[in-house]
């Protein structure tokens, strides 16, 4: 069976994986841009945006990791947008009309709506669904290929709390944010579910691999 993977998802020491004050112009509220200036660094990030350079050290390499072996994305209402965009009916998510997903995105949310082709192969479909059904139909829709499992972090601990997530890729940045969404809260002995693994770059980040002992 394919797997279902966490990629680039980045917290502060304190465990944050977003601050606190989303908005439009703020997606990770009033921690800006602190949790993923490791990312912007790295050839991933820039090829990913059409530019050319960018770091091509270890950074780059565990970023560059999100994409390959992908079928499709399964993702939080509060990563899709910022609080109330389920009030417009026109929205098509935070990533303009050509998102960086090029595969079908799952979009859990308690008010779904139709789906919604972008250019680029994305298409958004909207699931009030539990994450074992959300799973099943993005599973399907993946052709065999790995689902990844986008965040935010609430999206990402209910995975886990119902053992859902094969490999996960934590990056933990040296910031304290003190407020906003936590990914660890209630994930008591997590570890013993896990072969983790630690790396430190340069940068000054730490990469924490989680993989499934059951895989
Ligand atoms: N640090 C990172 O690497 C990273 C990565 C991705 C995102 N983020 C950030 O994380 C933040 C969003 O995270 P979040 O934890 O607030 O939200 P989230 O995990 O993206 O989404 C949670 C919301 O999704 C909907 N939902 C979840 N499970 C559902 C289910 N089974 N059925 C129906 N709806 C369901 C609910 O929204 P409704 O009740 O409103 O429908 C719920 O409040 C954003 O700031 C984003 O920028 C950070």
């Amino acid at each position: 069976m394919s797997d279902v993977r966490v990629h680039n998802f980045t917290i502060s020491l304190d465990g944050f994986a977003t601050g606190a004050g989303q908005a439009p112009d703020a997606p990770f509220g009033h921690a800006g841009e602190r949790l993923h200036e490791w990312m912007f660094a790295t050839r991933f990030w820039h090829q990913m945006r059409g530019g050319r350079g960018g770091s091509v050290g270890a950074d780059n390499a565990f970023a560059a990791m999100h994409g390959p072996g992908i079928g499709a994305e399964i993702m939080g209402a509060g990563k899709f947008g910022p609080p109330g965009w389920q009030d417009d009916p026109g929205y098509k998510g935070a990533w303009g009309a050509n998102p960086p997903f090029h595969t079908p995105v799952f979009v859990l949310t308690h008010r779904p709506r139709p789906s919604v082709e972008m250019e680029g192969g994305t298409t958004f479909h909207f699931l009030d669904a539990s994450p074992a059904e959300a799973l099943s139909q993005a599973r399907a829709a993946a052709g065999g290929r790995d689902v990844r499992l986008g965040g935010g972090p609430s999206v990402i601990r209910d995975f886990l709390t119902e053992g859902l997530v094969d490999h996960m890729h934590v990056v933990q940045v040296p910031i304290l944010l003190g407020r906003g969404v936590r990914l660890w809260d209630g994930l008591e002995s997590l570890e013993e579910a896990y072969q983790i693994e630690a790396v430190s770059t340069p940068s000054g980040v730490t990469h924490l691999t989680f993989t499934a002992k059951n895989r």
